[in-house]
């Protein structure tokens, strides 16, 4: 039995570090362990412009601890009203690594997100002659379409008819969590790129209502049912190249997660690599774990593989029960429970 394993600096392909109180707290936890991370621009307001980028970067460096050695790359946030000339000007200066596509009303502050894709055609059409990378949060927003099935639905109306329509845009569809998702990223290994959380390799929808609501369970695309967990887990764990490391770690406070209307996120950076370990270790692919963790992404957005390494050891540790944030707290995924695996210092 394996105890110690060194790979190459890993990056985030995904990550939300919020703003003011709640940037402070979590920025600390992803720069320890990673190189890089992919920045959600869904603040309120969101990121939609090059100055809004900037200056939330420069705020993102200024929250890391002294002596950090950590690159965050900033996304725009797409909205119905977006300049191409303002996506290609971001992307040329090197502000904007990607565009970020939310449906509008899909999740946490998304009501500027996007109506139609109609709507931002002619972005996504600058976008494909830049080959910059478009990232999908890819859930329909109808209504009349079963919550668990938002995802697959997506693919079928929205996904199919947006790549046969841009051939040579790059996608990467975000946290994916369904079977279906699964199949069709395995089938278009060299235009599509696909995160996965580590909730959705370990949790599946029963964890929301184990003995009572489980807020802190909850997040977008909500968790399924366990015969996707088993799909998206295995080609994770099976080594697909075009898979990568995304935590979406979306830290809320904890009265925002415990309300009548409880916000959807899943605060994992504190202990994210070690999850992950854990997931690999479980389908006996540790060995695939740093193509995962340190490169897929990298390769997938034509960045240069990061220099350095981190060693994880066997050794246990509990997940803190609580986050300190401002003025109250985040409840960490798996909070209190005990991991096999710990980061070394
Ligand atoms: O659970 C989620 N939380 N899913 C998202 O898509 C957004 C995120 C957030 O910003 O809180
Ligand atoms: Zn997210």
């Amino acid at each position: 039995m394996r105890d110690r394993l060194t790979i190459r600096r890993p990056d985030d392909w995904h990550v939300h570090l919020r703003d003011g109180a709640m940037l402070a707290a979590v920025a600390a936890p992803t720069a320890r362990q990673f190189a890089r991370a992919i920045v959600m621009p869904n603040l309120s307001p969101p990121v939609t412009d090059v100055a809004a980028a900037q200056s939330y970067r420069a705020r993102i460096l200024a929250a890391l601890p002294e002596g950090h050695d950590f690159t965050p790359l900033m996304t725009c946030y797409l909205t119905d009203a977006t300049d191409p000339a303002e996506v290609r000007r971001g992307f040329e200066l090197g502000v904007f690594t990607a565009c970020k596509l939310y449906p509008a009303h899909a999740t946490t502050n998304s009501a500027h997100g996007v109506t139609s894709i109609a709507h931002i055609r002619p972005v996504l059409e600058v976008m494909q002659a830049i080959g910059m990378p478009l990232l999908v949060h890819g859930e329909v927003t109808d209504p009349a379409i079963d919550i668990f099935d938002r995802e697959a639905v997506f693919i079928e109306r929205v996904l199919v008819p947006l790549l046969a329509d841009l051939p040579a845009l790059k996608v990467v569809l975000e946290h994916i969590t369904t079977a279906e998702a699964a199949a069709f990223v395995l089938a278009h290994p060299d235009r599509i790129g696909a995160t996965v959380t580590p909730q959705h390799l370990i949790i599946n929808r029963n964890a929301i209502f184990a003995g009572g609501l489980r807020p802190h369970a909850y997040c977008l695309p909500v968790a399924k049912r366990e015969t996707h967990r088993v799909a998206v887990r295995k080609a994770v764990t099976g080594g697909a190249p075009n898979i990568f490391l995304g935590t979406d770690t979306a830290p809320h406070m904890v009265e925002a997660k415990i309300s009548a209307c409880g916000c959807a996120g899943i605060f994992s950076a504190p202990t994210a690599l070690e999850l992950y370990l854990e997931v690999f270790e479980e389908d006996d692919a540790i060995d695939r774990f740093e193509a995962f963790a340190s490169e897929n992404g990298a390769r997938f957005y034509g960045l240069p593989l990061n220099d350095g390494t981190v060693t994880l050891e066997r050794v246990a540790q509990e997940v803190p029960a609580v986050w300190d944030a401002g003025d109250s707290h985040v409840v960490p995924f798996r909070a209190g429970e005990t991991l096999r695996w710990r980061m070394a210092a």
